[in-house]
């Protein structure tokens, strides 16, 4: 599924209603959301989870890469979006919650591992403390050779939230490689891929 026009209405309108929370104005390029989504398994099955789902298309581009008897948990904390994306794709385990639970969620669910955590969460717009707290509840539930990935606006890196979230991985991951400018996307983004958490968090 690629982003369709009802996608966009949908999008701008979480946008317009709650911009603190969006963080964005249109859905992730097709290409930003392939490059996210390069860490998911696509080779077995696999247990991922998603953060930030907004309208799916992120949520695509990991369900064209999972195999059969995988599960893809997204959490949404915009009511709307998370109902919508619930009927849209019943493929996936949509929770509607603040990505800051990932712990009690995940574990409320049975999940005690996973093999890629795909992020499409506006950090500059989340609390320091509740960033913390997600990155180390990710850390934690990676598998070892599992992987965590994140975008940032070009825009925006010189900002002090960007340049706290990019401190925050380093510390948080031993290896967290950043990729190229997708220029398509709106506004332009790139990735961070981060591996091997730094247990000491
Ligand atoms: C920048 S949009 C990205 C949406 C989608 N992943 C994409 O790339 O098109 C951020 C999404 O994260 C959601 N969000 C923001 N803060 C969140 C939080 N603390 N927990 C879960 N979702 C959150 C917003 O409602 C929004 O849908």
């Amino acid at each position: 599924m690629t982003t369709t026009t009802s996608d966009l209405r949908t999008f701008l309108s979480a946008a317009a209603r709650n911009p603190a929370v969006v963080g964005a104005i249109a859905p992730s390029a097709a290409k930003l959301c392939r490059r996210l989504a390069q860490i998911v398994p696509s080779t077995r099955p696999s247990t991922v989870v998603e953060l930030g789902a907004g309208t799916g298309a992120v949520s695509d581009a990991i369900s064209r890469r999972l195999q059969p008897g995988s599960r893809h948990v997204a959490l949404e904390i915009d009511r709307r979006l998370a109902e919508r994306l619930r009927h849209s794709r019943p493929h996936l385990e949509v929770v509607t919650a603040d990505a800051s639970d990932l712990g009690t969620i995940l574990e409320a669910r049975g999940v005690e591992r996973v093999d890629a955590v795909v992020s499409g969460l506006p950090w500059s717009l989340i609390p320091p403390a509740r960033q913390g707290r997600i990155l180390t509840d990710v850390g934690r539930l990676l598998a070892p050779d599992a992987a965590f990935t994140t975008f940032a606006y070009l825009h925006a890196l010189q900002l002090s939230g960007a340049r706290r979230l990019r401190r925050l991985l380093h510390e948080s991951f031993d290896e967290v490689i950043t990729s190229r400018c997708v220029w398509r996307n709106v506004p332009p983004a790139l990735t961070y891929v981060c591996r091997r958490p730094r247990r000491t968090r």
